[in-house]
C-alpha cells in the first residue's frame, strides 16, 4: 500500500504531497492529509484528476460544505464554484491578498480548488503564513493587535468586476472577527485581517484604521512568510483559511482558466 510523500514547499508555508490517489484513499491517508494541511497552512496534491462528485467526496471528509453567495456555481453541482477567466478578461477572481469568506460569521475553514482548465503559462497563487507572520511581529505589537477586533463586509462584490453574480440578496451585515485568532484545532495564534474584506477596526473610523492595516499588510504578505503554488493539471490544492491568506496571478491575458472551489464549513472565531 503506498503512503503520502509530504515534501516542504517552502520555510513557512506549503507541502506538496504525492504517491496516494484521493480515489483509493484509505481513512488513515485522509486523517493524514488533513494533519499535514494544518500543519503546512496549503498543501497541494498532483496528478488527482477529480471528477464533480469525487471533488464533493473529498470536501466532505472535511465537513459540511459551505455554498458561496457569490460566485457561478457549476452546472449541475450547485456546491461547488466555478473560478473562471475567458481569454479577454485582465483582471482575475481573487487578485489581491485576501481570505475567503471572512465576512461570514463563522467563515470556511478550508477551500478545495482542482484545476480544471490552465493558462500555458501563470496563474500562479501565492499563499501567506499568518502564524508566521504574527510570531514575527514585536511583542509590543503583537499585544496592541490581540485587544482588537475588525469588522469585514462583503461589500467588495458590490463593485467587483471579475464575472461573480450580480445577486443583491446575497449580502449580509459586516460581521466583528478578533484581529489576531486563535486557530480553532492547533490554537496557534493567526493574524485575520485581509484587504479585500477588512474594512475597519472596531470602535475606530474607517480614516483611522487604515494606515495601521496598510501596514499589517504589508508586513504580513513579505515574499518570506509565503509559497507559490505552480498549477499542473489534475492538480487539487488545499488551504486553511485562519492559517493562510492567498492572492491569484492575474499574468495570463489572452487565455482562458477553469478552477472547481469547494469550501468547508468552519467555526466562529
Ligand atoms: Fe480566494
Amino acid at each position: 500500500m503506498s503512503e503520502w510523500v509530504t515534501e516542504k514547499m517552502a520555510g513557512h508555508c506549503g507541502a506538496r504531497l504525492s504517491g496516494v490517489s484521493l480515489l483509493t484513499a484509505t481513512h488513515s491517508d485522509l486523517e493524514q492529509m488533513r494533519s499535514a494541511l494544518f500543519e503546512h497552512g496549503v498543501i497541494v496534491m498532483p496528478d488527482q484528476n477529480l471528477t464533480p462528485a469525487d471533488h464533493i467526496k473529498l470536501a466532505e471528509f472535511f465537513g459540511n460544505i459551505d455554498v458561496n453567495r457569490f460566485f457561478t456555481p457549476v452546472s449541475n453541482y450547485p456546491v461547488i464554484a466555478e473560478v473562471r477567466t475567458s481569454a479577454d478578461q485582465s483582471a482575475v477572481i481573487g487578485g489581491t491578498w485576501h481570505t475567503d469568506h471572512s465576512y461570514d460569521e463563522a467563515p470556511a475553514m478550508c477551500s478545495i480548488l482542482s484545476a480544471r482548465q490552465l493558462p500555458p503559462y501563470g496563474g500562479d497563487t501565492h499563499f501567506a503564513s499568518m502564524a508566521t507572520a504574527y510570531r514575527a511581529m514585536s511583542p509590543g505589537l503583537q499585544k496592541i493587535l490581540s485587544n482588537l477586533r475588525a469588522w469585514h463586509s462583503d461589500g467588495s462584490f458590490l463593485d467587483s468586476n471579475v464575472g461573480l453574480q450580480k445577486n443583491p440578496d446575497a449580502f449580509r451585515d459586516p460581521v466583528l472577527h478578533p484581529v489576531i485568532i486563535k486557530h480553532p484545532v492547533t490554537g496557534s495564534p493567526c493574524v485575520y485581517v485581509n484587504g479585500d474584506f477588512t474594512t475597519h477596526f472596531e470602535n475606530w473610523s474607517i480614516e483611522e484604521s487604515a494606515a495601521l492595516l496598510e501596514y499589517i499588510y504589508r508586513f504580513t504578505t513579505q515574499p518570506i512568510f509565503t509559497v507559490r503554488v505552480v498549477w499542473e493539471p489534475g492538480m487539487v490544492a488545499i488551504w486553511d483559511n485562519r492559517l493562510v491568506q492567498h492572492y491569484a496571478t492575474a499574468d495570463y491575458s489572452g487565455h482562458p482558466r477553469l478552477m472547481h472551489r469547494i469550501t468547508v464549513e468552519g467555526v466562529p472565531l
